[in-house]
């Protein structure tokens, strides 16, 4: 597989035409940003961290019934992926309340919920990922009734997957991102990535933050946090 010319670079990843034009190659950044893009860092090591959590989980959802983009990791940054266009969604399920939801809401953290949430967001940098609710989705074309309803069924069951996945590693799953996009046929695929920088996860014991709100909220050990979780990972896998 040949990687040619980079097509996009987002704040995470770049992504790469290959001579397959159904296939791209996805690279992974240390860059890590924060409240859309104010705020800038490194995380040494999270690209290798991410993308090798991120194939796994992929491989494992693919078993479990919700298909990825995921074909094959070629090195410990880079994964070959199918091509699809992204929907323009940012898709969040919640367990516990943290994050904008407290922020919104005006409630404390780690409030267990009885039920998941899910809440999308308008994926669009310039106006701030704004949150929207289904009807201003489909308003906007962003997606189709069918996808909604296809993409809403796959985030609930990557919820009911990682939550019991993290619980097996004593990490208790708060909340996460997913991002979806269209095969040229039109099936709506699992894509971007599943790690640190895209899920809240926390010590089952002693609720200790082991994810990237350690970067956005300057509380120092943001290294060892993603390898103490990906060490978790791979002693459950
Ligand atoms: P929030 O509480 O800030 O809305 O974040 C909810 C979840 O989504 C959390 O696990 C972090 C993740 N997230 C991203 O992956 N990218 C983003 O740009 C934001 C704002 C949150």
């Amino acid at each position: 597989m040949q990687k040619l010319e980079q097509i996009y670079e987002g704040k995470a990843k770049k992504v790469f035409k290959t001579d397959d034009p159904n296939l791209f190659i996805v690279d992974y950044k240390d860059d890590a940003t924060a409240f859309n893009g104010l705020k800038k860092g490194t995380i040494t090591g999270k690209g290798v961290i991410n993308n090798q959590m991120t194939n796994r989980f992929m491989a494992k959802l693919e078993k479990a019934g919700v298909p990825t983009h995921f074909v094959e990791e070629l090195s410990e940054r880079e994964t070959l992926v199918k091509k699809v266009s992204i929907v323009p969604l940012e898709v969040i399920i919640r367990n516990i309340s943290a994050g904008s939801f407290a922020k919104r809401y005006g409630v404390e953290e780690g409030i267990v919920f009885d039920k998941p949430t899910i809440e999308f967001s308008y994926k669009n940098d310039d106006l701030g990922d704004p949150l929207l609710n289904t009807s201003h989705a489909l308003a906007l074309k962003l997606a189709s009734p069918e996808e909604i309803e296809t993409i809403k069924k796959y985030a609930f069951a990557v919820n009911d997957f990682l939550k019991a996945f993290w619980s097996g590693c004593g990490v208790t799953l708060v909340d996460f991102k997913l991002e979806f996009g269209r095969l040229e046929d039109g099936t709506i695929v699992l894509a971007d990535e599943i790690s640190p920088d895209t899920c809240r996860l926390w010590d089952s014991k002693t609720n200790e933050k082991l994810d990237k709100d350690r970067f956005r909220r300057d509380l120092g050990g943001v290294e060892d946090a993603y390898e103490e979780v990906m060490r978790r990972m791979m002693g459950a896998i």
